[in-house]
């Protein structure tokens, strides 16, 4: 598939009004994805698992109005939002050559998460990838041609990430599960312009695999990761940074299908302090983890040394911490972050979730 397949070639313009709504998940990087070309095209490829209970749900209601300008509203938690109005702006404008009836609606946007308000869990991931899926719905019920195939519900889905990373790169990873490929790479199906479901084989050791989100420190970043990803060029280590995660994606690949965790927890945890390394190495340079996440690292790795555990870490570009861990461990898991971990979160938070399937339709 080209940009081009994703124009919408017509559609009828004698719908009025209509609503439509979707969750869609949050999703956790192995192989990060960090550095991106012009129009959101990432420099390597990536690979996350799909969460299950971190998700945005958005219902957008569309009305018809005179064709002049993008208009809409955004309600966050039931209350009118200005601070996302310029984000959406920008979005629509990336996405308007795809969807050319963008302007000839009003449109009213509702969400709201499940995670916290400002638990300093990115939300662009699940925000950007429910609102591409309503956008999308729309498009559905304006499009002349109906159809219930295969190809086109593939089409939907392809469309769908294709519109979300253009609002949030990791956003097109969202919208299926339980683990999405982005980035066009030699060793999966892929694509550079959207997510496409992981179809290698997943040993059961990584059915429904935990992920116990530890929220470190909930304030706004001080660098945003759109920021960071542009430090990339020019970076130093960059273009051997770009080729390792093409190697990671490939071994990863071998080691889902073997059930490999300990190969598992090594490619994890290197990815993740790789991504932090590209930061601290950056000019100018920063760092986003913070005192405990360290505390955390630490912890982490001596359970796992005595008690022959396979629990792992992997960080987003924050300080909190993504505990992963098989679903066999769970119970002995949860017991240890309630006993060592939790007095390193703010205010004792932490969120239990697992991987999952997808965004759905409500
Ligand atoms: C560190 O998708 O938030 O979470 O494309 O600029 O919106 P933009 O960036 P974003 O980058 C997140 C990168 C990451 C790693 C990952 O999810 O792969």
């Amino acid at each position: 598939m080209t940009e081009q397949d994703f124009i919408l070639k017509s559609y009828n313009s004698n719908i009025e009004n209509g609503s439509v709504k979707w969750s869609s998940p949050s999703n956790i990087a192995l192989v990060k994805y960090w550095g991106k070309k012009e129009h959101q095209i990432p420099e390597n490829p990536s690979i996350s698992f799909t969460l299950s209970d971190c998700k945005t749900t958005t219902e957008v209601t569309y009305t018809k109005k005179e064709n002049k300008d993008f208009s809409f509203d955004i309600y966050f938690e039931g209350e009118q939002n200005e601070a996302f109005k310029p984000k959406i702006q920008t979005f629509f404008e990336r996405i308007e050559t795809y969807m050319p009836f963008l302007k000839d609606y009003h449109f009213k946007i509702e969400t709201s998460n499940t995670f916290p308000h400002s638990s300093g869990i990115a939300s662009s991931a699940s925000g950007m990838s429910a609102i591409a899926l309503c956008l999308m719905s729309i498009e559905k019920e304006l499009s002349a041609i109906q159809n219930e195939s295969e190809e086109s519900h593939n089409y939907f889905n392809n469309k769908a990430s294709f519109l979300a990373r253009l609002g949030s790169g990791s956003a097109c990873r969202s919208i299926e599960g339980e683990l999405v490929v982005w980035g066009k790479n030699e060793s999966t199906e892929s694509s550079d312009l959207y997510g496409v479901k992981f179809e290698g084989d997943v040993h059961p050791n990584f059915h429904e695999y935990q992920d116990a989100i530890l929220l470190v420190d909930k304030g706004e970043k001080q660098v945003s990761s759109t920021v960071g990803h542009k430090l990339m060029f020019g970076h130093p280590f960059a273009k051997e940074r770009f080729s390792q995660a093409h190697h990671n994606l490939a071994k990863l690949k071998v080691i889902l299908a073997s059930g490999d965790l300990k190969a598992f927890v090594k490619i994890v945890e290197s990815e993740a302090l790789t991504l932090h390394a590209m930061m601290m190495t950056s000019m100018p340079y920063f760092i986003l983890m913070k005192p405990n996440t360290l505390e955390i690292i630490n912890k982490i790795w001596e359970y796992r040394a005595e008690n022959d555990s396979n629990i792992c870490f992997t960080l987003d570009a924050g300080a909190n911490v993504h505990v992963l861990f098989p679903k066999a461990e769970k119970d002995q898991v949860y017991e240890f972050i309630k006993s060592e971990l939790v007095a390193y979160c703010q205010n004792g938070h932490y969120i239990c979730d697992s991987v999952g399937k997808g965004a759905k339709r409500l």
